[in-house]
């Protein structure tokens, strides 16, 4: 399974990753054990998530060429003590300001790919895609994408762009199927578009002790794996996804580098068959596929 991308949204939570010297070092542990991504947003803890990262780059002068790093904006959220009223804003004045103060505080000239982080009901097509168009020609971006957006959306915002778009992030993991059905998958596959899958372990709920879908399939994925510990069981998760011809590239988020590693080497030897697969999803779905 390579490359992987590395999450940076509860970087700043993390025993590892709350420092710069120490989030460094972690990001050289994480390459070495097959990490290629850094998957940054604005919103994460307020714009200091990118902060750190940029400390922590700057630290190392090698690292940076390790890593392509992924930018995301367009997500606003209320203000101190919940004031106001979460929204998206996707227009291009909005999109090009937050790029430029991403990479401020990651000290970049520019990111690997910047996306859109979710779907604005009041999104101008054209105005977005002019955004999106200036950001690759002025420098700031190599290349854009979408995160969150449906087929329909997807398709409304490349028609403006006169170009495919190359890169979706969207939720998919053993608990979160939809995305099989709902064609964003075989759009990206259509568009030869590469996915990230955000909460490819579902931010953690299969490994809670409480939920009964995914204590169903802690067990049979302990079964594929041919072990019970967590890792293995992690480990055929992220194989599972990997199994699907999208080939997604999942987005880890834990901030434990022992726990990464181990996860990404489990899923390196988990081999799944069809008949898994699908055992898989049937286990996901309490359902048996028809
Ligand atoms: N585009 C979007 O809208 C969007 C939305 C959400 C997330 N994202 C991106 O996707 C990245 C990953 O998302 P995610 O954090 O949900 O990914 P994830 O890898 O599914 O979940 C990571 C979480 O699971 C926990 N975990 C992992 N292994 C565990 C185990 N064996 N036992 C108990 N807990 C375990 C981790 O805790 P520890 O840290 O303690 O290991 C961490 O809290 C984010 O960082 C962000 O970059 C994007």
């Amino acid at each position: 399974m390579t490359p992987w991308a590395w999450g940076a949204m509860r970087a700043c939570e993390g025993a590892q990753t709350s420092r710069p010297a120490g989030l460094a070092r972690f990001l050289g542990q994480a390459h070495d054990a097959g990490a290629g991504w850094i998957d940054c947003a604005d919103i994460y803890a307020n714009g200091r998530s990118e902060a750190l990262v940029g400390e922590a780059l700057a630290r190392d002068p090698g690292l940076r060429g390790r890593f392509q790093i992924i930018a995301k904006a367009g997500v606003v959220l209320p203000g101190p003590n919940g004031a106001g009223t979460a929204h998206y804003r996707n227009d291009a004045g909005h999109l090009r300001g937050q790029l430029e103060a991403s990479l401020k505080r990651l000290k970049l000239d520019q990111v690997d790919l910047f996306l859109v982080h979710r779907p604005d009901y009041l999104m101008d097509a054209e105005d977005t895609a002019g955004a999106l168009k200036a950001m690759i020609s002025g420098g700031l971006t190599k290349a854009v994408g979408v995160s969150n957006f449906s087929v329909w959306q997807t398709d409304r915002l490349q028609r403006a762009l006169g170009a495919p778009i190359t890169a979706n992030q969207l939720e998919v993991s053993v608990l979160a199927t939809e995305a099989l059905d709902d064609g964003r998958l075989d759009q990206a596959l259509a568009d030869k578009a590469q996915v990230f899958a955000w909460g490819p372990l579902a931010g953690g709920r299969l490994f809670d002790p409480d939920d009964a879908a995914a204590r169903r399939l802690r067990a049979l994925l302990a079964r594929l794996a041919g072990g019970t510990d967590a890792e293995a069981v992690a480990g055929a998760a992220l194989a599972w996804l990997a199994h699907h011809p999208s080939r997604p590239i999942p987005i880890l988020g834990s901030c434990r580098i022992e726990r990464l590693a181990a996860q990404v080497k489990a899923a390196a030897s988990a081999r799944i068959t069809p008949e898994g697969w699908y055992a898989v999803l049937e286990a996901a779905r309490g359902a048996r596929v028809p």
